[in-house]
């Protein structure tokens, strides 16, 4: 009787006939196009990620290209794929790699991990796709597929659960064709084993998952204890002149670092907040409330359009910008402000 296939030669099959093939960053062996769509694809999806990745190698189409450019230009290519500390931390990376490597990415998922921005599992998956080192891989989708596979329970962000997976996640490694496994386990956490309501019976997997087997895939992996993200507010002004909006340029660091957000009302009402700079205003109408959730906050903003009547004073501050209405889609705007604006235009 033969073997039973193994957990890698079932997805290395699978792979082939309903993985994905034709990424852009895919069928290249090039480390800087490869490691710039992992760190885009951390905490992005793909379809969001490929237009920002193919117009981001048009500006820096290499990594001397990239680590030669002001950061300031970094993050307005980035802006609105989120999580900028990304984009600062990738600026950095490409710095670092010219200044102590020559220009070449290691290969060496260790020494690779060291650079700003790349965690171990990226810094696996970058020498897999550019160099096939054996390496293992555990991002969020992996321990997903892990956690409900093996019936691994706990928290996979406590370090006891995260050091079981690893073990785990290097224990399962094929012998050859690491770059087919690497992107099946990806694919498969993206496509089939999903979050909510995973296709269990397209999956390669079926026949030995334990979640499938116990009907647990909505509890494996375990949720996070007593997770409740705080809710913020923020009223924020929407104030035109006819042509042009009025922008501020947020400080370097935090939320939105550097990047031109709406001008916020903190406690003032509006016309308090005019009256401090000089100028009159005239309410148009509330806009529609938009939610968005970073990493430790959620963020309501209320926005609320505004029609510029006189200015008495300058009407300017540091840090200001007017920027005509037909511009907005070329600034660098946060994806929720720019959504904003765009019901304005
Ligand atoms: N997510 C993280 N890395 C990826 C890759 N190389 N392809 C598709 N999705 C991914
Ligand atoms: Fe995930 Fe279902 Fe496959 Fe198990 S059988 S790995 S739960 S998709």
């Amino acid at each position: 009787m033969s073997r039973p296939e193994s957990f890698a030669d079932r997805l290395i099959r699978w792979q082939e006939k309903h993985g994905r093939h034709d990424l852009p960053w895919q069928r290249t062996r090039d480390a800087y196009r490869i490691w710039l769509s992992e760190i885009m694809l951390q905490q992005t999806q793909v379809a969001t990620v490929i237009p920002y990745y193919q117009r981001f190698l048009q500006r820096f189409p290499d990594v001397a290209a990239l680590a030669a450019a002001p950061v300031g230009k970094v993050l307005e290519a980035w802006a609105g794929l989120g999580y900028y500390a990304r984009a600062r931390n990738l600026h950095r990376c490409a710095r670092a790699i010219v200044a102590e490597h020559a220009g070449q990415f290691p290969r060496n998922p260790t020494q690779l991990a060291e650079l700003p921005g790349i965690g171990r599992s990226t810094a696996a998956a970058i020498d897999i796709f550019a160099f096939g080192i054996h390496a293992a891989i555990l991002d969020g989708n992996v321990k997903r597929v892990l956690a409900r596979c093996f019936g691994v329970e706990g928290f996979p962000g406590s370090a006891q659960v995260e050091r079981t997976l690893w073990q785990l996640s290097e224990s399962l490694l094929p012998s050859s064709s690491i770059e087919t496994y690497t992107q099946a386990l990806m694919d498969l956490g993206a496509t089939v084993c999903t979050r909510a309501n995973p296709s269990c019976s397209d999956c390669p997997l079926q026949a030995s998952c334990v979640a499938r087997r116990d009907g647990r895939q909505a509890e494996l992996p375990t949720a996070k204890p007593g997770k409740v993200r705080p809710e913020r507010e923020s009223r924020v002004l929407v104030l035109t002149d006819g042509r042009r909006v009025l922008l501020e340029r947020r400080p370097p660091a935090g939320i939105w670092g550097g990047l031109l957000t709406l001008p916020e009302l903190g406690g003032e009402d509006a016309s308090e907040f005019a009256r401090r700079h000089g100028f009159r205003l005239r309410k148009l109408r509330e806009l529609p409330a938009l939610r968005h959730d970073f990493s430790h906050f959620r963020l309501t903003l209320r926005p609320c359009l505004y029609q510029l009547e006189a200015a008495v004073g300058r009407v300017g501050e540091p840090g200001w910008e007017w920027l005509a209405m037909d511009e907005i889609d070329s600034a660098a705007l946060p994806a929720p402000i720019l959504r904003i604006l765009r019901q304005v235009v």
